[in-house]
């Protein structure tokens, strides 16, 4: 029997880092295994409150080894005023069963000495399939509390999953924000939930549906950003970052606190309060999620002078068209009979291109064919912005210029890892164009748009969401750019600066 608190942590930290080592990374990415650390579960059981329930029941949706459910238990012996406490453990994978029911096992004997009521119960069904059942057919008991560190894997639109989630009104696509959806339906007013998860929902398109949902049945109570991309939330090569939400259902939105930490270790660990406007923006009718973690607002947030839409200056963003494996025949090497240039993001190099680039293992060239006239553009002035910026990049908004005079030719082909600007799928004016530049690659921008988007990836949704200054002012930045030719980060900080 495993005595004290610091063995029973060890052994649980102990099995789960051996499971972690013997399961295949395929069975890893099936299941979405991915265990928490116990410094990260300690974190996360100390921001429960405690006050507003005497008997808990506590929801583990995907609980794996125990380790979340442990950490809470461990909180819940120390503060030992609550008369019961259920524990209901979700865990599909049978090959986990022995080792959660040894942890939630040790606190029986440690309950009955303490004269403190608990029971558990590990449940081996599928939790969407079973909650849905619940919710749609009877007997459901409600939850007090709920931690989770859900399996994080994409919802196929036609799968078994996507159509019962469908059938109680939740839409998204990640197995993630279903767990988390169905967690807030299952909790009693008051009830608290708090869940690791990765910080895509904030932002992403898709999570458009689930964030509405989590704003309107929930109040943000506390937000923890790790702001090391962790490799564990690892999906199309997109680095997340992750966050630590703490959700009170039904609750009353207060300020939220917002504290990060490098990573597990929590060593440069800092916690600020922010009004609940600064995270989720009362005009915003996307519900972005924004994470500040200084109490100095971004200047952009309280600017007088940026605060268009992209519409309002009368420019679009596109991902480029040319999705190359799909025209893989159309490509070419060389300059060739109705060839026409083909732009990749390494044709780049800051703000200017450089084409064609026999260095580059990508094509430079595309055949203008039927097939693939209607994924070229005019040549012209238009603004790229790379959709994967590189870990190394400083800045996570890279713009360059497309300048007409560059290619001897009529039409123009973009491939699909570039954002473009354009107007009506033409050019922009060549001002607007450099203005345009200038202005996303500005520091200043870059610290505004982290406040919302936590990977590399950049997407023309982000872009369309960003403020922008008028388009006067922005022919006139580029005025500006155009006269002074080569720009450094300081000049171009320096010039946004005065706009602010
Ligand atoms: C990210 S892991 C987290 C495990 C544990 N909560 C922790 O923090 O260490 C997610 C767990 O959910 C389990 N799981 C995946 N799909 C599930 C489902 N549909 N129903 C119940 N459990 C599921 C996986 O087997 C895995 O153990």
């Amino acid at each position: 029997m495993v005595e004290n608190m610091l063995q029973r942590i060890e052994y649980v930290e102990e099995t789960r880092k051996d499971i972690a080592k013997k399961v295949s990374p395929l069975h890893k990415s099936k299941l979405g295994q991915y265990f928490t650390p116990t410094s990260i579960a300690n974190f996360m059981a100390s921001l429960y409150s405690f006050d507003q329930f005497e008997n808990i029941r506590l929801l583990d949706a995907g609980a794996g080894v125990g380790s979340l459910s442990a950490s809470f238990l461990e909180r819940w012996l120390v503060r030992d005023y609550t008369s019961h406490i259920d524990v209901i453990a979700y865990e599909i994978d049978p090959q986990l069963e022995g080792f959660l029911n040894k942890t939630l096992s040790m606190y029986t004997k440690l309950a009955t000495e303490r004269h403190m009521g608990y029971a558990f119960k590990i449940n081996e069904n599928d939790f969407i399939e079973d909650t849905v059942n619940l919710i749609q057919f009877g007997g459901l008991v409600k939850y007090s509390h709920a931690i989770l560190n859900p399996p994080y894997k994409k919802i196929l639109s036609k799968s078994r999953h996507r159509k019962l989630l469908h059938a109680v009104g939740i839409e998204t696509a990640n197995l993630y924000s279903a767990f988390v959806a169905l967690t807030i339906k299952l909790m009693e007013p008051k009830g608290e939930i708090v869940a690791i998860i990765p910080r895509s929902f904030c932002n992403g398109l898709y999570f458009k549906h689930f964030r509405n949902f989590l704003l309107s049945k929930t109040a943000i109570n506390h937000i923890h950003l790790f702001s090391s991309r962790n490799k564990a939330f690892k999906d199309d090569s997109v680095l997340q970052e992750n966050i630590i939400i703490h959700l009170i259902k039904s609750g009353r939105q207060r300020n939220v606190t917002v504290s990060s930490s490098t990573d597990d270790t929590f060593s440069d660990y800092v916690i600020n309060e922010f009004p609940f406007e600064r995270i989720v923006k009362p005009e915003d009718k996307e519900n972005l999620i924004f994470i500040p973690t200084m109490v100095e607002m971004n200047p952009i947030e309280t600017s007088k002078t940026i605060y268009h839409s992209i519409e309002k200056i009368s420019v679009e963003v596109s991902t480029g068209p040319v999705v190359d494996f799909r025209v893989k025949s159309f490509l070419r090497n060389e300059p060739m009979e109705n060839t026409v240039p083909l732009l990749y993001p390494g044709h780049f190099i800051d703000m200017k291109v450089k084409w064609p680039n026999y260095d580059l293992s990508k094509s430079n060239y595309i055949q203008n064919h039927e097939e693939t006239r209607k994924w070229l553009l005019p040549n012209g002035y238009y603004v790229v912005v790379r959709r994967f910026s590189s870990k190394e990049e400083k800045r996570r908004i890279v713009a360059s210029i497309v300048e007409p005079h560059v290619f001897g030719s009529m039409l123009l082909g973009f491939e699909n890892h570039l954002n473009i600007f354009h107007e009506n799928k033409g050019g922009l004016l060549p001002e607007l164009a450099y203005g345009l530049a200038v202005y996303l690659n500005s520091s200043v921008v870059d610290q505004y748009f982290r406040l919302f988007n936590g990977h590399t990836q950049v997407n023309a949704t982000d872009l369309r969401l960003m403020k922008y200054p008028n388009r006067e002012i922005l022919i006139k930045l580029g005025t500006w750019a155009k006269s002074v030719g080569i720009i450094n980060q300081e000049a171009i900080d320096k010039e946004v600066g005065l706009l602010l």
